[in-house]
């Protein structure tokens, strides 16, 4: 044996680990008792804006304030050359153009032949790739007709690894839209955007951007391939938008208007992301929202993913972390339009004023909306009284549209209790609970949900993430520990699979260089993903979900932490597979028998795709090979008993053909 083999055994060895005393268990499968079905939408995603997950994430735009519209108007742009006094000006059209007021009038009548321009420095850099072709776009309005635009991508040197240019028509008036096509000759995580205004002339500028042609799909103006396809991966069954806190906004006046996020790009109302200023110890004073992914994009992109639309809309409340604004009971109606439009846009012909504008934007055909999420993490009789004035009308008009009510911000205590009972007797269709809660926490609640009414509302396990507090940096709250712990507690999700019908891990995406809230399930940087373990848990389940729960006992009972092991197991009835989660918290190896009952006898053969990392703090670090992957292996099965090895802290998903 080699030297690092020794150490690598004294290491487990301190940390109490003993591979060789393996432990001897039998679990029962009562594979003729698969009477619950389980939602095939169960397992889906819950995405917001947040960790500049959209703005500087998933929608591709590389230009920051595109449209001079962030608080300060400069935000993100540098001066190029030597300019002076009066070369640009800020104008403002807001009578004319609340939407996008701001637009840049750049003068060079007082050129001394050398060019000046603008260096945008994009959202923490631009991830450019080489031989990939980019969109500089632009809307202009020739004053003096004269300049022409050079653009260049630079690297982090300063060398140009890729340029253009454009020329605006001289004989035009009033705003006109013109583009440019280049490639990039190298791959840069941190490029930026050189803007040069050549020649003598005056002329008005806005909507400066530029996107890559690698897109989702290949979308003009679309969103980043590798972000989508990450979720793709997951194939899950709804994705929630937008949020989230960004639904409620810090005051009423920063809520999330669906309405301003569809249409002509130019013309969707940029405001602040509430994520901007929200934490003193993470401002990211440069986080705005465009609205380039509105609520068009989200749909189609739900679509995409072959996952069911579950918007959330603001109920008439602001934060109540905030400012805690409501409206007036007697000023709810238009919130509550709000509601009835969208379902319009979602659902309706287009021979109506809403499906005709989703017609306009691309998509005739319905989206086919079937939740509607009235509020989140919003608490207290406010918040009821509201609800109740939007159940009202939404099930007078659309009976068949479920709803989805928040249970707060907690999934115990007086507002959850209050919250609980009120919705129960309200009988409202789908209670979001979330919790964001140590991974001790999600170890002792395997059980939380066995003995939820069958009969009541159904459960949105709409947000949770296990929060470690082991780990050194902060981004890395998402460890093993973390992941495992996630594991355990969905083992009994999903064993009350008829009473939880939807379940998501939130938030989705962290940049590593703009995040504001951790843990978060998938780390992204400029050009790559980093799926963290906490992912490959989800993608565990929402791959392998089967169609029916079947029980799995130890002794008579549920399997939900006793000596540290958790397991639920489902069937796919339709391919006809028997498919068992199971968890070893402990250092001990265990020797595991499936005693698989009511089969006459199943195949000979099984897989165990399996997570194992014996260090707690194992991370997927961003940048780095990760630490834990999903791994295979065949098992044996003898008859109806299946033969299995549950790694200390491991996760596994047992497949056996039957
Ligand atoms: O997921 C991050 C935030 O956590 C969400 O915006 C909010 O609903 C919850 O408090």
């Amino acid at each position: 044996m080699k030297v690092k083999n020794y150490l690598f055994l004294a290491l487990l060895a301190i940390q109490g680990v003993d591979f060789a005393e393996a432990q001897q268990k039998t679990f029962t499968v009562q594979v003729d008792k698969a009477t619950e079905e389980i939602n095939p939408n169960m397992w889906g995603v819950f995405f917001e804006d947040i960790n500049m997950g959209a703005d500087g994430g998933l929608y591709a735009e590389l230009v920051k304030n595109r449209s001079f519209e962030f608080f300060r108007p400069m935000m993100g742009w540098k001066n190029l050359g030597t300019v002076k006094e009066g070369n640009y000006l800020i104008l403002n059209r807001k009578a004319d153009k609340e939407s996008n007021p701001r637009y840049l009038r750049v003068n060079t009548m007082n050129s001394d032949g050398n060019a000046i321009g603008l260096v945008n420095e994009g959202f923490r850099g631009m991830g450019v790739k080489k031989d990939v072709s980019y969109e500089f776009s632009i809307l202009y309005k020739q004053i003096k007709p004269g300049i022409e635009v050079k653009v260049e991508l630079v690297d982090t040197t300063g060398q140009v690894i890729g340029s253009s240019k454009f020329i605006p028509e001289k004989t035009t008036t009033g705003w006109q839209k013109g583009s440019v096509s280049f490639s990039s000759n190298k791959t840069e995580s941190k490029a930026k955007l050189n803007v040069w205004f050549e020649g003598k002339g005056e002329v008005d500028l806005d909507m400066i951007s530029l996107f890559p042609s690698d897109t989702w799909k290949g979308r003009k103006n679309g969103l980043r391939a590798d972000m989508v396809q990450v979720l793709a991966d997951l194939k899950p069954g709804f994705i929630r938008f937008p949020g989230g806190c960004i639904v409620e906004g810090f005051d009423l006046s920063q809520r999330f208007q669906w309405k301003k996020t569809v249409g002509p790009i130019e013309d969707r109302q940029l405001i602040v992301n509430r994520w901007n200023t929200e934490f003193a110890h993470r401002l990211t004073p440069d986080y705005f929202q465009t609205f380039g992914l509105g609520f068009f994009e989200y749909f189609q992109l739900a679509e995409d993913i072959g996952a069911e639309p579950l918007p959330i809309i603001n109920c008439g409340m602001a934060c109540q972390f905030n400012t805690g604004e409501v409206v007036p009971l007697d000023e709810l109606d238009p919130y509550v339009q709000d509601a009835l439009d969208l379902i319009e846009f979602a659902n309706a012909g287009t021979n109506t004023k809403w499906g005709k504008l989703r017609a306009d934007m691309g998509h005739p055909e319905p989206f086919n909306l079937k939740m509607l999420g009235v509020g989140n993490e919003n608490w207290g009789p406010q918040y009821i009284e509201r609800l109740e004035a939007f159940r009202k009308v939404l099930k007078k008009h659309h009976p068949a549209i479920e709803i989805v009510a928040s249970s707060g911000t907690d999934p115990e205590g007086e507002r959850f209790e209050y919250l609980n009972k009120e919705l129960r007797a309200m009988d409202i269709d789908i209670i979001d609970e979330h919790f964001y809660r140590s991974p001790e926490w999600f170890l002792s609640n395997a059980s939380r949900y066995d003995h939820y009414d069958r009969q009541g509302p159904k459960i949105f396990a709409g947000e949770y993430a296990s929060h470690s507090t082991k780990s050194k940096r902060p981004e890395y709250k998402n460890n093993w520990e973390a992941a495992l712990s996630e594991a355990a507690f969905l083992t009994g999700v999903e064993r009350n699979a008829s009473v939880v019908q939807l379940a998501s891990y939130a938030p989705l995406f962290a940049h590593i260089d703009g995040w504001q809230w951790t843990p978060d399930l998938i780390w992204v940087d400029n050009l790559k993903v980093f799926p963290s373990p906490s992912y490959q848990v989800q993608k565990m389940y929402s791959t392998n979900k089967g169609s029916h729960i079947v029980p799995i006992l130890e002794n008579g009972k549920t399997i939900a932490g006793d000596e540290k092991f958790y397991a639920s197991a489902v069937i796919d009835k339709n391919a006809n597979e028997l498919i068992v989660k199971l968890v070893n918290n402990s250092d001990k190896k265990e020797n595991i028998t499936l005693d698989l009952q009511g089969i006459k006898r199943s195949s000979s053969t099984g897989k165990s795709l399996f997570l194992q990392n014996i260090d707690p703090l194992a991370i997927n670090e961003v940048g780095k090979t990760p630490s834990v992957v999903p791994q295979e292996k065949s098992i044996q099965v003898k008859g109806k008993k299946a033969i299995l090895d549950a790694e200390p802290f491991s996760f596994q998903v047992v497949k056996i053909s039957l």
